[in-house]
């Protein structure tokens, strides 16, 4: 397509799948990324991926000045901003933290493109600013209210760009509210690789898998679902980045702020994916049942009809691909470290 397409937090788990998306069509891509949740290294794998290397800028999207310097160096034609930080509980612990990385970041961003004549932006969105007592599946109409400070910085953006989108009729937005993304790409070089102990589900069966962890806590099988635990929409990595693809030609023709779900529209359960994981890779997750995470909701599962309907896309892999692809890159990267 020849674009240049500008992607903050390319480096990260959703940019680094996006932006192979966004090479193997043949646009341009430049990457801001900080590096506080991802590593350099993914760069060549991007590369090795797509025989085409994308540009990156080491900066932080609250430095305007690395901004402004990125701008004038290149004529963007989209934004698509993933850099956030996303983890529930350390937003509850450092609000300050999330509302000045994700908020302030945000509106700095928004500041720049304006300045360079910039409009299309598509937004990094989350399901967590559904409300906790909506009736599943969500719609893009269900009543929203986050309870964490991550969730309300994401809403926070929304509002900001729906103000935006009032006061001046250049702007072009999407705001993606992505479901629960997991897997990796099916070449097993990039994926989901947390710095820590990780805060969802799919890396720390990956993790039990390979031996690093010893056991997966269940949190709660009481719930109000099918076998009691917990139901997600899970969402493969890759068609989450084809999302983003089929956004691009949308938004670049429409006006004003626009909200769509990204999931697959199914719901499973924890036991559901520990099943399928055991299944499709034929080795065994040692896992025990503990008490109801603080937070958790027991269903959370959207209705992705808008995004089939309007961006002609629809999340064409299951849970089987999830499970194979994830493993694969859980494999790839303890072999390389080891
Ligand atoms: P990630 O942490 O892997 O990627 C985010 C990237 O942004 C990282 O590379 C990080 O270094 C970078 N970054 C963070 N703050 C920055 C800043 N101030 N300046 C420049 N770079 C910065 O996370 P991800 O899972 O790829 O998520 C991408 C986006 O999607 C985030 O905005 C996240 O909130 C949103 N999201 C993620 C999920 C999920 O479950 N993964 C669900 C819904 C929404
Ligand atoms: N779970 C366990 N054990 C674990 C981890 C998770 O049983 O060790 C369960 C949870 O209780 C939940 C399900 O697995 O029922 C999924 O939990 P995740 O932490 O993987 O995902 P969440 O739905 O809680 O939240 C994720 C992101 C949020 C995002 C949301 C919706 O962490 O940032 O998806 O997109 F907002």
């Amino acid at each position: 397509m020849d674009r240049n397409i500008l992607v903050t937090g390319g480096t990260g788990f959703i940019g680094s799948h996006t932006v192979v998306e966004l090479l193997e069509i043949g646009d341009n891509v430049i990457i801001v990324d900080n590096l506080s949740n991802s590593n350099p290294s993914v760069l060549e794998k991007i590369e090795m991926i797509t025989g085409r290397k994308p540009i990156f800028y080491h900066c932080d999207v609250t430095d305007r000045k690395a901004l402004t310097n990125v701008f004038a160096s290149h004529e963007i034609h989209t934004v698509i901003h993933f850099a956030g930080l996303k983890a529930v509980a350390e937003s509850v612990a450092e609000p300050l933290k999330y509302y000045h990385n994700n908020v302030v970041g945000s509106i700095i961003l928004m500041q720049v493109m304006e300045q360079f004549h910039v409009h299309n932006l598509i937004f990094s969105s989350s399901a967590t600013v559904y409300g906790g007592n909506n009736i599943m599946p969500l719609t893009e109409a269900s009543p929203t209210g986050p309870v964490n400070p991550y969730g309300m910085t994401k809403l926070a953006v929304e509002n900001i760009c729906r103000d935006l989108c009032s006061s001046d009729q250049n702007w072009h937005i999407a705001l993606l509210r992505y479901f629960n993304p997991v897997g990796a790409h099916v070449s097993g070089l990039i994926g989901e690789d947390p710095l820590g102990i990780p805060n969802n589900l799919f890396p720390i069966i990956t993790q039990v898998a390979i031996g690093k962890r010893d056991k997966l806590f269940v949190y709660g099988n009481d719930y109000p679902t099918q076998d009691g635990t917990g139901v997600r929409d899970y969402i493969h990595v890759v068609d989450l980045a084809l999302g983003h693809i089929k956004t691009l030609p949308f938004v670049e023709e429409n006006p004003g702020v626009h909200i769509f779900n990204l999931g697959t529209g199914k719901g499973y359960s924890v036991m559901d994916v520990i099943k399928a994981f055991e299944r499709v890779n034929d080795l065994t997750v040692p896992h025990v049942i503990s008490s109801r995470r603080a937070g958790d909701v027991a269903e959370c599962y959207s209705n992705p009809d808008k995004a089939n309907r309007i961006l002609r896309w629809n999340a064409n892999l299951g849970l089987e691909d999830m499970c194979r692809d994830g493993w694969r890159f859980q494999k790839q990267i303890t072999n390389h470290k080891a």
